[in-house]
């Protein structure tokens, strides 16, 4: 009897001790305690999801963090997850703080347990001299001469990705959903180009393509979004939930092993001397095996790296891809001027087959690939944490805080680009102050020894792409479809890029 009621009590002591702690973390800690708690900001939504659902969702017009910022400043404190303070940054001298100096390795980013189930623990994730030594390693993998010869597998997709889409007109289809075509392209060329495989996912059914369809080509709910979050916390949540999300751990399981195999065929083939091929998983296990042990990367690393190059590198470059089309479509006399370019470039539209230098010469399409960069970046914010205590401006940051780096805010601001900011102007490149501005203000790849490793591969990518699309065909709008900009963790076109599309007769 005794020892019962010293349990009901024991747990009763528990069970206060946890809603107090749950209550000081969610209504007193924030507003009266946090040194964070000075820093102006929105008022929390919701003690659960604090201002998440604000954050998340997907926009038509203005971009909540975009209000943010002019009401409150560069520096911005929002409430996340059970109402934690947590800061928005888009001022330009903060932000390369963080990113290019010393200190960059310092700001570590967040190993959400789900991203590391789909990315691996590659590039994208390693930290410290664990980054230091797989960057070192794959940069050369990256140089103009080695994306030079992609071209031709870029030309040969994109005019596969033609052929569809002619067809599809011929069959009196003329409202196309573009977004299943272009995701599928990028695959396809993420495929042949990282690791000469063949995805064919334009064209036939391939399990990996359909592992990656079904985990993308449907829009995360805040909820599941609130529930990736918490599981950096509590990893255990990643667990439970992946175990009832049957498709997510399915569709991992795939990716993982894919990735196995392929990096087993390669090593396989290397037994029998240098890899002739110049695809990106070739050029690595030929730098690898040469290196000094200690530099060498593992097997373990090396499939980490092909599951983050599927994933960092194919659906990045779809997006950008997607809004360059959709801004061309609601800026027709954009689209006629670009297409004067092409036109003058490749007379005959049958022979659409550029260099790489023939494709960097196009100044139009370069001002127009910047220009959606600039308004649309794919990767609409980043996220890191710092290791030490910091000092924002007038601020104190304590350690682990975590802060956005909101270069999508950053790249439609007035103050620092003009008060045309938020308008289309691919012309705008083609003033030398831009370009000089757009060192501190531009950062749709990021910048510093954390920036896009895949930048050169990406641009000459989508310029190959695009410009193959506005030679053959003409891109409206679609009357009465309304499409939306994802906010996280990609501005993926929400529900998905529907245009009317026509071929151009030569
Ligand atoms: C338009 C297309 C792309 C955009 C907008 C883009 C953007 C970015 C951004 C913003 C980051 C930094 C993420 C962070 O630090 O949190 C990043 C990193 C990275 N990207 Fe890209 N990316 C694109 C295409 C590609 C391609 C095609 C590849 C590979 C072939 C690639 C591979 C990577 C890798 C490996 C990293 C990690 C780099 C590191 O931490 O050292 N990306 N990308």
């Amino acid at each position: 009897m005794f020892t019962s009621i010293s349990i009901v009590s024991l747990l009763s002591y528990f069970l206060l001790g946890v809603i107090g702690w749950i209550t000081y973390k969610i209504f007193i800690w924030p507003y009266y305690v946090s040194p964070l708690r000075k820093i102006p900001g929105p008022p929390s939504d919701n003690p659960i999801l604090g201002n998440l659902q604000s954050l998340l969702s997907s926009v038509d017009s203005t971009d909540p963090k975009l209000e943010w910022v002019r009401k409150y400043g560069n520096i911005v404190k929002y409430n996340g997850l059970f109402n934690k303070p947590t800061l928005l940054v888009t001022d330009p001298k903060i932000i390369q703080d963080i990113l290019t100096s010393s200190k960059a390795y310092d700001f570590v980013k967040s190993h959400n347990e789900f991203n590391l189930a789909l990315l691996g623990n590659g590039l994208v994730f390693a930290e410290g001299d664990d980054h230091k030594r797989q960057r070192k390693m794959m940069t050369p993998t990256f140089t103009h001469g080695n994306i030079k010869e992609m071209v031709p597998t870029f030309i040969r997709v994109a005019s596969t990705l033609k052929g569809l889409i002619e067809k599809e007109i011929n069959q009196g289809n003329s409202n196309i959903n573009l977004s299943p075509y272009i995701s599928k392209t990028t695959l396809d060329i993420i495929g042949l180009v990282g690791f000469s495989y063949e995805f064919n996912s334009l064209t036939s059914s391939n399990e990996l393509a359909a592992a990656y369809e079904s985990l993308f080509n449907k829009q995360l709910s805040i909820l599941q979004i609130a529930v990736m979050m918490a599981a950096t916390y509590i990893p255990i949540i990643k667990d439970i939930s992946t175990a009832m999300d049957v498709n997510f751990k399915n569709a991992c399981e795939v990716i993982s092993r894919v990735s196995r195999q392929l990096v087993e065929e390669k090593y396989k083939e290397a037994e029998n001397g240098e890899l002739k091929n110049k695809d990106l998983l070739s050029l690595l296990i030929n730098t690898n095996k040469i290196l000094p042990d200690e530099e060498k990367m593992t097997f373990e690393e090396l499939k980490n790296q092909i599951m983050t190059f599927l994933m960092a590198g194919h659906e990045t470059t779809s997006i950008a891809i997607s809004w360059a089309l959709y801004l061309l479509a609601q800026h027709p006399h954009e689209q006629d001027k670009l297409r004067e370019e092409l036109v003058k470039a490749f007379p005959d539209k049958s022979n659409f087959n550029p260099t790489y230098d023939e494709i960097n010469s196009l100044e139009y399409l370069n001002c127009v690939i910047k220009e959606n960069l600039r308004l649309i970046p794919p990767v609409p914010v980043v996220s890191r944490f710092n290791v030490k205590d910091e000092v924002f401006g007038e601020y104190m940051i304590p350690k682990n805080t975590e802060t956005l780096i909101g270069t999508s805010v950053l790249q439609r601001s007035t103050e620092l680009w003009g008060p045309t900011a938020e308008n289309f102007d691919p012309k705008r490149w083609l003033d030398p102050s831009t370009t000089n501005a757009a060192n501190l203000n531009y950062l749709p790849f990021l910048n510093g020894p954390r920036g896009c490793i895949g930048n050169k591969v990406a641009l000459a990518e989508a310029k190959i792409i695009l410009g193959m699309l506005i030679r053959n065909f003409v891109f409206q709008p679609t009357k009465g479809f309304k499409i939306k900009k994802a906010s996280f963790p990609l501005t993926k076109p929400d529900p998905y890029l529907g245009l009317t599309v026509s071929i151009i007769e030569s």
